[in-house]
């Protein structure tokens, strides 16, 4: 029921808000659903784009904010400013050759898949560097130490990967910078979990494969390669998890209802939950999935639905 204009400015009603109470029986819209109406979208993001806009960047990231120097791939529904799905962000971020941003450290999950890099170009995570090359998965699960450089003569990108809406949602947000200030000192370079090859991880040939890298590391967090030879083909039914895809190497057309793109390397794809869709390759492909599946897991709320 919606109250009429001349209820709403009724005593009774004018009363219960001086109350900061609402009457159950007279919502402005509903509380409840039959299923997911999700609010975000599909979407997608051409590396080639953001590539020319971060590197028209160079003069306008402070030096000392050399970690901010990303562009954020922001779901384009109305109200949104960040969040790419309901519980995860991406986005492009570059080094240019000498940046060192800044060690620091969050109570958000981030991960990272190089798209271009070298020798050189480099994170610290808890003291370990970790060289970042095209292919490669990084993780900085929570509360890790974190920072990036660059000491090669070419700008390094890759695409971030973050919980930050899952965490503002809950609150739960903690944020601190090293406390030395700067790069945090390099302590280790032998192998380390928090690295993770697509090749190495996905194995030989060019089969139809799908491999979950980092399993449990990050609570929130889901990731999987997924391999398909030319001609491949992925249906995905609805679900309650939120994905967003990138692509590793080849193409990848990702349908839904209403949405038919294709992705080639770099190139990131929102796919919202509750949306059954299709992954095509046109040709030898690897896709990225990152998605926020362990929430639903872990509160017993994951379903699908054809
Ligand atoms: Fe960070």
């Amino acid at each position: 029921m919606l109250l009429t204009m001349k209820q709403d400015e009724s005593p009774y009603y004018t009363h219960l808000r001086e109350l900061n109470l609402s009457p159950g029986w007279a919502r402005p819209e509903p509380s409840m659903w039959p299923s997911p109406q999700p609010k975000f979208r599909p979407a997608v993001w051409r590396f080639a784009d953001a590539k020319k806009a971060l590197d028209a960047s160079h003069n306008m990231v402070p030096a000392d904010q050399t970690e901010r120097r990303n562009l954020i791939m922001v779901n384009p529904i109305e109200g949104n400013t960040y969040a790419t799905t309901r519980h995860l962000v991406a986005a492009y971020q570059c080094v240019m050759p000498g940046d060192r941003a800044r060690t620091h450290r969050h109570s958000a999950a981030a991960l990272r898949l190089v798209l271009q890099g070298k020798e050189g170009v480099y994170t610290i995570v808890n003291g370990t560097r970790i060289d970042m090359l095209p292919g490669e998965v990084l993780l900085t699960p929570a509360f890790c130490w974190h920072g990036h450089a660059n000491e090669t003569g070419e700008t390094g990108y890759w695409i971030d990967f973050l919980d930050i809406p899952f965490i503002q949602l809950t609150e739960a947000m903690f944020f601190e910078p090293y406390p030395q200030g700067g790069l945090e000192a390099i302590t280790s370079e032998g192998p380390t979990p928090m690295r993770i090859p697509s090749r190495e991880a996905l194995g030989g040939g060019t089969d139809a494969k799908t491999v979950e890298i980092a399993k449990g590391i990050m609570p929130t967090i889901a990731l999987n390669l997924i391999r398909q030879p030319k001609g491949g083909r992925i249906e995905t039914p609805k679900s309650t998890a939120n994905t967003i895809y990138a692509v590793v190497s080849g193409k990848a057309r990702v349908t839904a209802e209403g949405f038919d793109e294709t992705a080639g390397v770099g190139d990131v794809i929102a796919m919202p939950c509750w949306h059954a869709h299709t992954i095509e390759a046109p040709q030898d492909t690897v896709v990225f999935k990152v998605t926020d599946e362990p929430i639903f897991e872990k509160l017993g709320l994951a379903r699908t639905a054809n």
